[in-house]
């Protein structure tokens, strides 16, 4: 079994009892364990949409975070509560304070957990390279080359030794699963870059990716760069499939369907995929 269910996105579907809201929460289910990979911007939507999945939660041994950033981190105190003391993956740079600058005013963005709060509450384990969180489950590590566009922002800074400077968010990671066809690339906010994870994960991993899923970030890539991504998804990645939300925008999504037809989907809460 290896299998994905989206449990927040900014989207849902029609009727849904998931509730959405802006954030990303994915529950990564294989034979060898049950991962929650982010925990979305807020505690109330967790724990309403960790309660629709009945005992599965309860079988979550243990926790990934893609970036600091509170709409993937805001649901933490709940997700921490599914299972005290368990392993936490993420970049080091994760305790980094970060902020949005809105009308000259900076609000705090970075992850509301001290770095010793953590480490009582669960057992930590930050690292710049890729890890095996269960088997057959992997983090990117830190995405080192950024020669294609990344989702860097004016906006969105950290402090650094000459001042405000735009995030490189070194805390930014994806993860990467095996499965029967080939291997799944689980993105969560993917500010390092869509096309800059790729090419890391196919040169660490030397396996087909035969599927992408999650936030990419392409919300506001341009349409010269969009067709990049088109051409480069086809010529060196062979068109994987790809299950789409969160930062993933509306205009990449619909320029990567045009492209590629059915094998690109929306993923809103409360829908699962079957890897195999
Ligand atoms: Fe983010
Ligand atoms: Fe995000």
């Amino acid at each position: 079994m290896t299998k994905i269910t989206c449990l927040i996105d900014n989207t849902v579907q029609h009727a849904s009892p998931f509730w959405g809201e802006h954030g990303l929460s994915l529950l990564i289910e294989t034979d060898a364990g049950r991962l929650l990979f982010d925990t979305g911007q807020t505690e109330q939507v967790l724990a309403h949409n960790l309660n629709l999945l009945g005992d599965a939660p309860r079988a979550i041994t243990a926790l990934a975070l893609s970036h600091a950033h509170t709409d993937h981190t805001g649901g933490l105190n709940v997700a921490l509560a599914l299972k005290p003391g368990m392993p936490l993956y993420a970049n080091p740079d994760l305790f980094c304070p970060r902020y949005a600058i809105r009308d000259r005013k900076y609000r705090s963005i970075g992850l509301r957990m001290s770095r010793d709060e953590l480490a009582r509450r669960v057992d930590l384990h930050l690292s710049a390279t890729p890890v095996e969180i269960v088997p057959g489950v992997w983090t990117t590590g830190e995405i080192a080359d950024r020669s294609e566009l990344e989702g860097r922002s004016d906006r969105l800074v950290v402090s650094g030794d000459v001042g405000w400077q735009p995030d490189p968010y070194r805390d930014d990671m994806s993860l990467v699963m095996e499965t029967t066809r080939g291997l799944a690339v689980v993105c969560g906010c993917c500010h390092a870059g869509l096309l800059n994870t790729l090419a890391q994960v196919h040169r660490d991993f030397r396996k087909p990716i035969v599927a992408i899923i999650g936030g990419t970030h392409l919300v506001d890539a341009d349409a010269e760069h969009l067709q990049r991504v088109v051409r480069m998804l086809r010529e060196v990645y062979g068109a994987p499939r790809l299950h789409l939300n969160h930062c993933t925008g509306e205009r990449a999504l619909i320029a990567l369907a045009n492209a590629f037809d059915d094998r690109v989907q929306p993923f809103p809460a409360g829908t699962s995929l079957d890897l195999d």
